[in-house]
């Protein structure tokens, strides 16, 4: 069978193909997970559909408090129409509470919470493992200039704040997370908008009382079954009925 539309990149979690209108690319949410520069890989069934959905409540949430990003709309349980960017390279982390590396790093208790919330980034690069960079990295090798990471910074503290009372309402702290920034042009004007997805694939999730892990770090340390997670966190926001519907096949509410 012929395909039908021409794939633009394929990632280890999503498809970009090339959208119906120049400058709007389909993206497309696979099953697959991966952890540890995809050393561990599995499907979930689901995962692709639950977090099309959540990417697209968040972004919209970002859209009406005035934080750009590239989510046109949904097209289907899997895809979602997106504005085609310039991705910088860069993997863009906000930190609230220690865990993961920066824990590791650090010897720090992963729950303890920092000082302000911390900016910090890593250079896309798979073979080298997506290694940290400073801001003199990413202005010397040219990834962005002062005036680009000034907008980041303020893209990513934005996101931070609406993220994490969104959580906060239904229970559930948010440690920390990565976004994706790409550059769009109107005309001779660059903007630089949030890209990417913002799903528990990309954030840590844990319930604001028992501390019950609700993201990807279920799958990363085995920690049970992470469409449940997925699931639950859908449930809190409203996007999935209460008494959730077989695994597998999330029942999503429009
Ligand atoms: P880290 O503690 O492993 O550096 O991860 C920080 C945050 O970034 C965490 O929310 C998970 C997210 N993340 C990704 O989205 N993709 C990645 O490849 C990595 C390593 C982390
Ligand atoms: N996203 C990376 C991978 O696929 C790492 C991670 O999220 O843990 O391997």
């Amino acid at each position: 069978m012929a395909p039908r539309r021409k794939k633009i990149y394929e990632g280890k979690a999503k498809i970009l193909y090339e959208g119906p209108e120049p400058g709007t690319l389909v993206q497309y949410f696979k099953d697959d997970a991966t952890a540890f520069n995809a050393q561990k890989k599995d499907v979930i069934d689901g995962k692709g559909v639950l977090n099309n959905r959540l990417s697209e409540f968040f972004m919209t949430g970002l859209t009406n408090i005035g934080v750009p990003n590239h989510f046109i709309r949904r097209i289907n349980m899997r895809e979602q129409l997106i504005r085609q960017v310039e991705i910088i390279p860069l993997e863009v982390i906000v930190r609230n509470f220690a865990a993961g590396s920066m824990s590791k790093r650090l010897g720090l208790e992963e729950g303890t919470p920092l000082p302000r919330p911390i900016v910090e980034y890593s250079y896309k690069n798979d073979d080298l493992g997506d290694p940290m960079v400073s801001e003199e990295y990413v202005i010397a090798f040219g990834w962005a200039n002062q005036q680009d990471l000034d907008d980041i910074v303020s893209l990513a503290l934005r996101v931070n704040d609406f993220l994490s009372g969104v959580f906060y309402g239904v229970g559930i702290k948010l440690i920390d997370f990565k976004i994706e920034i790409g550059r769009v042009w109107d005309g001779d004007f660059m903007r630089l908008i949030v890209a990417d997805e913002i799903s528990p694939d990309s954030c840590r999730l844990w319930d604001a009382k028992t501390g019950q892990k609700l993201d990807k770090d279920v799958f990363r340390r085995d920690l049970g079954s992470l469409a449940d997670a997925y699931s639950e966190v859908a449930r809190r926001l409203g996007l999935l009925p209460a008494q959730g519907a077989p695994l597998g096949k999330p029942t999503l509410i429009n």
